[in-house]
């Protein structure tokens, strides 16, 4: 069932109106510069949008997992002043999330003013989606849009909690063409239907694998997913980081039923320590990973064997990146499956790239727009919707009525 979308609401009930809208500027900042905007720039059109027919905006997202500790570094300021620059307008920003201030600054605002509250998840109570902290940011406002999607898979107080004290609870325009232009990869995706997982968030991506395994016809693994199945297969894998708590079982099953579907890494970019990226006391190996090493990227042999199936046919699905790509010593892998996810489009594929580190990395590849059919702002909540599961944040919104 559809939901109902912002220009489903006739222009004047937005006049002086409150709007609450929940984005997600989870994006990656280093030493106070965002190093890439695009979840911040998608998000355009539904501001201009509220801005435009007088509404009084507040934004929210959440920033990184400060797990409910006020982290200077994941402190939201810095997409304030990307936020204004994009706008070509001011945007208040208060650095508090709720309170007196907050009530305050709100109250104040005018028609077609936009302010931007401090990182949600600096208070606990966002994660836990806890009655009063949802009761306490449902109260700054009259409307509810949600055009986060790449945080819609999370049940938290600001996702999904204080969306239900709305009699109006709306998609934003990103998350509506997110919705529909996924839809046809969900339910019907071409064949061959190829899906490529790596990243650091290894428990999010390996309970989607668990998934891809089913309706996917190869799945390709990089990063700390791949070591997780590569102890799994009884591969020495070193310091590299896992994901254990069951989940090394559960890889020794799946690679018993899926052999044929899972690619694995065959050699590996190691090192001591990340630091060893910089004085480049890293080296190449095959298969097994020595005791005091950690896998930071694939090596160029699995590279070779992974782009060997990155074709120009078919469904090609990229999230997270091969290895600690931001490190030049450790970026070869994810840049040569970037370069080779764009020529497949070029070849007649249908390639969706998604998650905010796999779009840094598409940048960092010199990977144009136009050389991915799609470009996703969802990572973990892509896996899920392409899983064919229901997001919480979606399934809160009202349906449309047309
Ligand atoms: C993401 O980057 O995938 C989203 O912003 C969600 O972040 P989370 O995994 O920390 O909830």
């Amino acid at each position: 069932m559809a939901k109902m979308v912002i220009s489903d609401v006739p222009d004047p009930e937005y006049v002086g109106k409150r709007v609450f809208v929940r984005v997600d500027f989870n994006v990656p900042i280093l030493d106070g510069q965002i190093r890439e905007d695009y979840r911040i720039r998608r998000t355009i059109p539904t501001i201009d949008y509220l801005v435009e027919r007088g509404a009084r905006l507040i934004i929210a997202t959440h920033l990184g997992r400060p797990m409910g500790r006020r982290v200077a570094s994941l402190s939201v300021g810095p997409v304030a002043n990307r936020l204004s620059e994009l706008l070509g307008k001011s945007v208040k920003f208060l650095g508090k999330t709720i309170g007196e201030d907050v009530k305050r600054s709100v109250a104040e605002l005018q028609n077609g003013e936009v302010m931007l509250l401090e990182n949600l998840r600096f208070h606990l109570e966002e994660r836990e989606n806890t009655p009063e902290f949802s009761k306490e940011l449902a109260s700054l406002a009259d409307i509810y849009v949600n055009d986060a999607f790449g945080t819609s898979h999370r049940s938290h107080a600001s996702t999904y909690g204080m969306a239900k004290y709305f009699e109006l609870r709306l998609a934003g325009f990103l998350v509506n063409w997110e919705l529909n232009t996924f839809a046809k990869v969900r339910e019907s995706p071409e064949r061959p239907y190829i899906v490529i997982v790596g990243g650091s968030k290894i428990r999010d991506k390996i309970n989607a694998v668990k998934n891809f395994l089913e309706i996917a016809d190869k799945v390709l693994l990089g990063g700390g997913v791949a070591y997780t199945f590569l102890k799994a297969k009884g591969v020495n894998v070193g310091t590299s980081i896992i994901e254990d708590d069951g989940m090394v079982e559960w890889a020794a099953e799946a690679l018993k039923s899926y052999r044929h579907k899972i690619y694995l890494p065959i050699d590996h970019v190691v090192a001591e320590s990340m630091q060893g990226g910089k004085n480049s006391m890293c080296m190449i190996v095959d298969d097994e990973i020595p005791d005091e090493y950690r896998g930071f990227d694939i090596g160029p042999k699995t590279v070779a064997r992974y782009i060997s199936q990155i074709k120009g046919e078919g469904n090609i699905f990229w999230n997270g990146p091969m290895g600690v790509f931001e490190l030049d010593a450790f970026s070869s892998g994810t840049t040569h499956i970037a370069r080779a996810v764009a020529l497949a489009t070029l070849r007649g594929a249908t390639t969706v790239v998604g998650g905010g580190e796999t779009v840094a990395a598409l940048r960092k590849a010199e990977v144009l727009d136009s050389e991915i059919s799609h470009i996703s702002t969802g990572g973990g909540s892509l896996l899920v919707f392409l899983n064919g599961e229901e997001l919480p944040g979606i399934s809160i919104l009202n349906e449309s009525e047309v």
